[in-house]
Protein backbone atom coordinates (compact mmCIF):
# COMPACT_ATOMS: atom_id res chain seq x y z
CA UNK A 1 0.00 0.00 0.00
CA UNK A 2 1.27 3.59 -0.59
CA UNK A 3 -2.00 5.91 0.29
CA UNK A 4 -4.16 6.46 3.24
CA UNK A 5 -6.72 8.72 2.33
CA UNK A 6 -7.68 11.51 5.07
CA UNK A 7 -10.64 10.94 6.98
CA UNK A 8 -11.22 7.81 6.18
CA UNK A 9 -11.02 4.76 8.25
CA UNK A 10 -7.05 3.17 7.39
CA UNK A 11 -7.06 -0.34 7.49
CA UNK A 12 -3.81 -2.35 8.66
CA UNK A 13 -1.64 -4.78 6.43
CA UNK A 14 -3.96 -7.50 6.79
CA UNK A 15 -6.53 -5.62 5.46
CA UNK A 16 -8.74 -5.03 8.63
CA UNK A 17 -9.30 -1.34 10.26
CA UNK A 18 -7.41 0.11 12.69
CA UNK A 19 -8.54 0.24 15.64
CA UNK A 20 -6.09 3.30 17.39
CA UNK A 21 -8.17 6.31 18.42
CA UNK A 22 -7.00 9.26 20.57
CA UNK A 23 -4.08 7.51 19.65
CA UNK A 24 -0.12 7.87 19.70
CA UNK A 25 2.82 7.04 17.77
CA UNK A 26 6.54 5.98 19.85
CA UNK A 27 9.57 6.02 18.05
CA UNK A 28 11.76 3.09 18.80
CA UNK A 29 14.12 1.45 16.50
CA UNK A 30 13.31 2.70 13.44
CA UNK A 31 9.96 1.73 14.10
CA UNK A 32 6.96 3.77 14.63
CA UNK A 33 4.60 2.23 17.17
CA UNK A 34 1.19 3.35 16.92
CA UNK A 35 -1.39 2.99 20.50
CA UNK A 36 -4.66 3.91 20.36
CA UNK A 37 -8.01 3.13 21.63
CA UNK A 38 -9.85 -0.18 20.80
CA UNK A 39 -13.72 -0.75 21.90
CA UNK A 40 -14.12 -4.06 20.80
CA UNK A 41 -15.12 -6.53 22.39
CA UNK A 42 -12.66 -7.18 26.16
CA UNK A 43 -10.13 -4.76 24.49
CA UNK A 44 -8.59 -1.13 25.73
CA UNK A 45 -5.83 -0.29 23.56
CA UNK A 46 -4.33 -1.81 20.77
CA UNK A 47 -0.56 -1.10 19.11
CA UNK A 48 0.34 -1.20 15.52
CA UNK A 49 3.71 -0.47 14.21
CA UNK A 50 5.21 0.48 10.79
CA UNK A 51 8.45 1.91 9.02
CA UNK A 52 6.73 4.40 6.97
CA UNK A 53 3.77 5.52 8.68
CA UNK A 54 1.24 4.23 5.64
CA UNK A 55 1.98 0.43 6.56
CA UNK A 56 0.35 -0.61 9.45
CA UNK A 57 1.27 -3.84 10.54
CA UNK A 58 -1.20 -4.85 13.93
CA UNK A 59 0.86 -6.10 16.63
CA UNK A 60 -1.41 -6.41 19.70
CA UNK A 61 -3.90 -6.04 22.26
CA UNK A 62 -1.46 -4.35 24.91
CA UNK A 63 -4.50 -4.01 27.64
CA UNK A 64 -7.56 -5.79 27.90
CA UNK A 65 -9.80 -7.08 30.57
CA UNK A 66 -7.97 -9.77 31.03
CA UNK A 67 -4.82 -7.89 31.70
CA UNK A 68 -2.48 -8.73 34.45
CA UNK A 69 -3.08 -6.43 37.51
CA UNK A 70 -0.56 -5.37 39.66
CA UNK A 71 -0.36 -2.83 42.85
CA UNK A 72 2.00 -0.11 42.81
CA UNK A 73 3.50 2.22 45.55
CA UNK A 74 0.87 4.90 44.51
CA UNK A 75 -2.48 3.88 45.94
CA UNK A 76 -4.98 3.30 42.96
CA UNK A 77 -8.34 1.54 42.34
CA UNK A 78 -7.30 -1.40 39.95
CA UNK A 79 -10.46 -2.08 38.11
CA UNK A 80 -11.01 -2.87 34.59
CA UNK A 81 -14.70 -4.41 34.91
CA UNK A 82 -17.12 -2.20 37.00
CA UNK A 83 -19.80 -3.03 39.73
CA UNK A 84 -22.09 -3.91 36.50
CA UNK A 85 -20.38 -6.18 35.20
CA UNK A 86 -19.03 -3.97 32.19
CA UNK A 87 -16.12 -2.39 30.55
CA UNK A 88 -14.83 0.77 32.28
CA UNK A 89 -13.67 3.29 29.56
CA UNK A 90 -10.24 3.80 28.86
CA UNK A 91 -9.56 6.63 26.46
CA UNK A 92 -6.42 8.86 24.81
CA UNK A 93 -3.67 6.30 25.94
CA UNK A 94 -0.44 7.21 25.33
CA UNK A 95 2.98 5.67 26.28
CA UNK A 96 6.44 6.62 26.94
CA UNK A 97 10.16 4.66 26.88
CA UNK A 98 11.53 5.17 30.20
CA UNK A 99 15.56 4.89 29.03
CA UNK A 100 16.45 4.38 33.06
CA UNK A 101 14.30 2.01 34.42
CA UNK A 102 13.99 0.26 30.59
CA UNK A 103 10.19 0.24 30.36
CA UNK A 104 7.18 1.07 28.55
CA UNK A 105 4.71 3.60 30.27
CA UNK A 106 0.91 4.02 29.27
CA UNK A 107 -1.35 7.01 30.91
CA UNK A 108 -4.64 7.05 29.79
CA UNK A 109 -7.83 8.67 30.64
CA UNK A 110 -10.24 6.34 33.05
CA UNK A 111 -13.91 6.50 33.37
CA UNK A 112 -16.06 4.00 34.96
CA UNK A 113 -18.12 2.93 32.00
CA UNK A 114 -21.19 4.57 32.93
CA UNK A 115 -20.36 8.13 33.01
CA UNK A 116 -17.83 10.46 33.20
CA UNK A 117 -18.18 11.38 36.65
CA UNK A 118 -14.32 9.68 37.77
CA UNK A 119 -12.29 11.39 35.67
CA UNK A 120 -9.42 9.98 36.60
CA UNK A 121 -5.87 8.58 35.09
CA UNK A 122 -4.80 5.38 35.29
CA UNK A 123 -1.26 3.75 34.54
CA UNK A 124 0.07 0.73 32.81
CA UNK A 125 3.67 -0.78 32.31
CA UNK A 126 5.80 -3.12 30.03
CA UNK A 127 9.25 -4.25 28.89
CA UNK A 128 8.33 -4.34 25.61
CA UNK A 129 6.60 -1.91 23.06
CA UNK A 130 4.16 -4.23 22.41
CA UNK A 131 3.63 -6.71 24.81
CA UNK A 132 1.03 -7.35 27.11
CA UNK A 133 1.13 -4.62 29.68
CA UNK A 134 0.50 -4.22 33.11
CA UNK A 135 -2.41 -2.46 34.75
CA UNK A 136 -1.71 -0.36 37.70
CA UNK A 137 -5.05 1.03 38.17
CA UNK A 138 -6.72 4.41 37.93
CA UNK A 139 -6.24 7.68 40.30
CA UNK A 140 -7.43 11.61 40.07
CA UNK A 141 -3.80 13.51 40.78
CA UNK A 142 -3.77 15.39 43.99
CA UNK A 143 -7.16 14.50 44.17
CA UNK A 144 -8.41 17.04 40.67
CA UNK A 145 -10.36 15.71 37.80
CA UNK A 146 -8.48 14.39 34.93
CA UNK A 147 -9.49 13.64 31.61
CA UNK A 148 -8.38 14.01 28.11
CA UNK A 149 -4.70 13.73 28.12
CA UNK A 150 -1.64 13.70 26.95
CA UNK A 151 2.27 12.78 27.43
CA UNK A 152 5.40 14.29 26.57
CA UNK A 153 8.83 13.73 27.00
CA UNK A 154 11.07 16.16 27.09
CA UNK A 155 14.87 16.49 25.54
CA UNK A 156 16.48 15.80 28.86
CA UNK A 157 13.72 12.67 29.27
CA UNK A 158 11.80 14.83 32.04
CA UNK A 159 8.12 13.90 31.14
CA UNK A 160 4.82 15.78 31.74
CA UNK A 161 1.61 14.57 31.63
CA UNK A 162 -0.88 16.82 30.38
CA UNK A 163 -4.92 16.62 31.38
CA UNK A 164 -8.14 19.15 31.62
CA UNK A 165 -9.19 19.34 35.05
CA UNK A 166 -12.07 20.91 36.94
CA UNK A 167 -14.66 19.45 34.77
CA UNK A 168 -12.40 20.36 31.62
CA UNK A 169 -12.68 24.26 32.16
CA UNK A 170 -8.93 24.27 32.68
CA UNK A 171 -5.73 22.44 31.16
CA UNK A 172 -3.26 20.96 33.90
CA UNK A 173 0.32 20.55 33.15
CA UNK A 174 2.02 17.55 35.61
CA UNK A 175 5.74 17.27 35.58
CA UNK A 176 5.91 13.16 36.13
CA UNK A 177 8.47 11.38 38.64
CA UNK A 178 11.75 10.05 36.81
CA UNK A 179 10.16 6.53 36.53
CA UNK A 180 7.14 8.03 34.83
CA UNK A 181 5.13 6.25 37.46
CA UNK A 182 3.54 8.97 39.42
CA UNK A 183 2.79 12.48 39.09
CA UNK A 184 5.90 14.83 41.04
CA UNK A 185 4.73 18.17 40.56
CA UNK A 186 1.35 20.69 39.43
CA UNK A 187 3.64 22.65 37.11
CA UNK A 188 0.67 24.77 35.71
CA UNK A 189 -2.74 25.50 35.57
CA UNK A 190 -3.34 26.71 31.77
CA UNK A 191 -6.59 28.88 30.21
CA UNK A 192 -8.49 28.69 33.20
CA UNK A 193 -12.35 28.33 31.89
CA UNK A 194 -11.00 27.74 28.28
CA UNK A 195 -12.69 24.58 28.21
CA UNK A 196 -9.52 22.95 26.03
CA UNK A 197 -9.68 19.60 25.69
CA UNK A 198 -7.53 16.70 23.06
CA UNK A 199 -4.24 18.26 24.07
CA UNK A 200 -0.94 17.63 22.14
CA UNK A 201 2.68 19.26 22.17
CA UNK A 202 5.47 19.28 19.95
CA UNK A 203 8.95 21.52 20.14
CA UNK A 204 10.58 22.83 17.16
CA UNK A 205 13.99 24.42 17.72
CA UNK A 206 13.54 25.50 21.09
CA UNK A 207 9.82 26.41 20.87
CA UNK A 208 7.04 24.73 22.15
CA UNK A 209 3.44 24.40 20.66
CA UNK A 210 0.69 22.67 22.56
CA UNK A 211 -2.35 22.14 20.35
CA UNK A 212 -5.72 21.67 21.37
CA UNK A 213 -9.56 21.58 20.44
CA UNK A 214 -12.55 23.09 22.62
CA UNK A 215 -15.15 21.06 24.59
CA UNK A 216 -17.64 19.67 22.43
CA UNK A 217 -18.15 15.92 22.81
CA UNK A 218 -17.63 13.71 19.38
CA UNK A 219 -17.89 17.22 17.18
CA UNK A 220 -15.30 18.85 16.21
CA UNK A 221 -14.27 22.54 16.26
CA UNK A 222 -11.78 25.44 15.53
CA UNK A 223 -8.28 24.03 16.59
CA UNK A 224 -6.27 26.44 18.86
CA UNK A 225 -2.29 26.59 19.51
CA UNK A 226 -0.31 28.23 22.36
CA UNK A 227 3.43 28.75 22.46
CA UNK A 228 5.81 28.72 25.14
CA UNK A 229 9.81 28.86 25.36
CA UNK A 230 9.36 25.62 27.74
CA UNK A 231 7.12 23.01 28.82
CA UNK A 232 7.21 24.79 32.52
CA UNK A 233 7.64 28.85 31.17
CA UNK A 234 4.85 30.71 30.70
CA UNK A 235 2.50 29.87 27.59
CA UNK A 236 1.07 32.32 24.98
CA UNK A 237 -2.53 32.60 24.41
CA UNK A 238 -4.75 30.64 22.46
CA UNK A 239 -4.30 31.48 18.89
CA UNK A 240 -6.31 29.66 15.93
CA UNK A 241 -4.84 26.64 13.63
CA UNK A 242 -6.68 25.05 10.64
CA UNK A 243 -10.27 25.92 9.79
CA UNK A 244 -13.57 26.19 12.36
CA UNK A 245 -13.40 22.43 12.25
CA UNK A 246 -10.02 21.47 11.99
CA UNK A 247 -10.71 19.53 8.99
CA UNK A 248 -13.11 17.30 10.94
CA UNK A 249 -11.08 16.63 13.65
CA UNK A 250 -10.08 16.39 17.09
CA UNK A 251 -6.16 16.31 17.84
CA UNK A 252 -5.12 12.76 18.71
CA UNK A 253 -1.32 13.67 18.91
CA UNK A 254 1.41 15.28 17.11
CA UNK A 255 4.51 13.17 15.22
CA UNK A 256 8.42 14.29 14.79
CA UNK A 257 8.86 11.80 11.95
CA UNK A 258 12.41 10.20 11.92
CA UNK A 259 13.29 12.80 9.09
CA UNK A 260 11.92 15.63 10.56
CA UNK A 261 8.58 15.98 9.48
CA UNK A 262 6.27 17.50 11.99
CA UNK A 263 2.57 15.77 11.64
CA UNK A 264 -0.70 16.48 12.96
CA UNK A 265 -2.90 13.37 13.65
CA UNK A 266 -6.27 13.51 14.68
CA UNK A 267 -9.42 11.53 14.87
CA UNK A 268 -12.79 11.98 12.15
CA UNK A 269 -15.01 10.60 14.95
CA UNK A 270 -18.48 9.24 13.73
CA UNK A 271 -20.45 10.64 16.68
CA UNK A 272 -23.23 7.78 15.48
CA UNK A 273 -20.85 5.16 14.50
CA UNK A 274 -17.92 5.09 17.05
CA UNK A 275 -16.58 2.01 15.30
CA UNK A 276 -16.90 4.36 11.60
CA UNK A 277 -14.21 6.71 13.17
CA UNK A 278 -11.79 7.66 10.93
CA UNK A 279 -8.26 9.19 11.04
CA UNK A 280 -6.44 12.85 10.03
CA UNK A 281 -2.92 13.08 9.29
CA UNK A 282 -1.76 16.49 7.85
CA UNK A 283 2.01 18.49 7.94
CA UNK A 284 2.29 21.47 10.63
CA UNK A 285 4.21 24.52 9.58
CA UNK A 286 5.90 25.64 12.91
CA UNK A 287 7.26 28.66 12.19
CA UNK A 288 8.31 30.74 15.29
CA UNK A 289 5.14 31.64 17.31
CA UNK A 290 3.17 30.29 14.38
CA UNK A 291 1.41 27.27 13.66
CA UNK A 292 -0.13 26.63 9.89
CA UNK A 293 -2.17 23.63 8.56
CA UNK A 294 -3.79 22.97 5.07
CA UNK A 295 -5.75 20.22 3.98
CA UNK A 296 -4.63 17.14 1.98
CA UNK A 297 -6.72 14.75 0.79
CA UNK A 298 -4.28 12.06 1.39
CA UNK A 299 -0.96 10.61 2.87
CA UNK A 300 1.36 9.07 0.45
CA UNK A 301 4.75 7.28 -0.04
CA UNK A 302 6.93 8.93 -2.33
CA UNK A 303 9.67 6.80 -4.57
CA UNK A 304 12.34 6.71 -2.66
CA UNK A 305 9.28 5.50 0.35
CA UNK A 306 8.99 8.86 2.27
CA UNK A 307 5.61 10.39 3.51
CA UNK A 308 4.31 12.88 1.03
CA UNK A 309 0.68 15.14 1.08
CA UNK A 310 -1.35 15.13 -1.60
C1 LIG B 1 -14.39 14.31 23.51
C2 LIG B 1 -13.07 13.70 23.91
C3 LIG B 1 -13.08 12.26 23.49
C4 LIG B 1 -14.25 11.58 24.17
C5 LIG B 1 -15.54 12.30 23.83
C6 LIG B 1 -16.73 11.70 24.54
O1 LIG B 1 -14.48 15.65 23.86
O2 LIG B 1 -12.02 14.40 23.30
O3 LIG B 1 -11.85 11.67 23.83
O4 LIG B 1 -14.07 11.64 25.56
O5 LIG B 1 -15.43 13.65 24.17
O6 LIG B 1 -17.86 12.50 24.40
Amino acid sequence: MNKLKNGELWKDTEGNPIHAHGGHILKKDNYYYWYGEDRRDNIYVSCYRSKDLVNWEFRNHILTTDSKMEEYRVRTVCKLINEDGKKVNLERPKVLYNKSTNTFVLWTHYENGNDYTDAACAVATCDTPDGDFTYHGHFNPFGYMSRDCTLYQDKDDVAYFISAARDNGDLHVYRLSEDYLNIDKLVHRLWQGEYREAPAVVEKEGVYYLLSSFCTGWYPNQGKYASSKGIEEDWSSLQEFGDETTYHSQPSFILKTYDDQFLYFGDRWNADHYFESGYVALPLKLEGENVEMSFYDSVQLDDTQVITFK
